[in-house]
């Protein structure tokens, strides 16, 4: 969902959640909203081959809470692998997440160049409890 949409939403979320609207009631309300730490999935395609899941951990550990990584790697039929590809399990803020493609996104990080992607998942599962 496109930034605009997802802040129209926010706000509309905001004025049902504030019935008895007072401008103060919903400023607090959409700070909450947005500045919100959530659990995200992060796909991290490019990796090299010689990369741990306590590497990938640690890279990423530097911008949020970790929950787990999974590591996968695609082998050829003789046995080289060609692939490595990872989901990292982050509980980050959304601007921790920004800085975190800031730095990331694109970087060379041992012989690989990182290619991240926020797996998809659903707005209104994210925000539920404000609904
Ligand atoms: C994520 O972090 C926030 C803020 O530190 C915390 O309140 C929340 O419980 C955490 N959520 C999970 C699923 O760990
Ligand atoms: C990471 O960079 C690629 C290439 O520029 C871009 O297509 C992708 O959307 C970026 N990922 C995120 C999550 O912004």
């Amino acid at each position: 969902m496109c930034k605009i949409c997802e802040v129209v939403i926010v706000y509309l979320l905001c004025l049902v959640d504030q019935l008895n609207i007072n401008l103060q009631g919903f400023l607090k309300c959409s700070h909450l909203i947005l500045t919100v730490t959530a659990m995200r999935r992060l796909y991290v395609g490019g990796l090299s081959h010689t990369v741990t899941e306590k590497d990938l951990k640690d890279r990423f550990g530097k911008f949020g809470a970790v929950e787990d990584v999974e590591l996968r790697t695609r082998k050829d039929p003789e046995g080289v692998p060609y692939k490595t590809f990872g989901y990292v399990n982050i509980n980050i803020s959304d601007a921790d997440l920004k800085k975190c493609l800031t730095v990331l996104n694109k970087s060379k990080w041992k012989g690989g160049t990182l290619q991240i992607e926020i797996a998809k998942e659903s707005f209104l599962e994210t925000h539920r409890i404000w609904l």
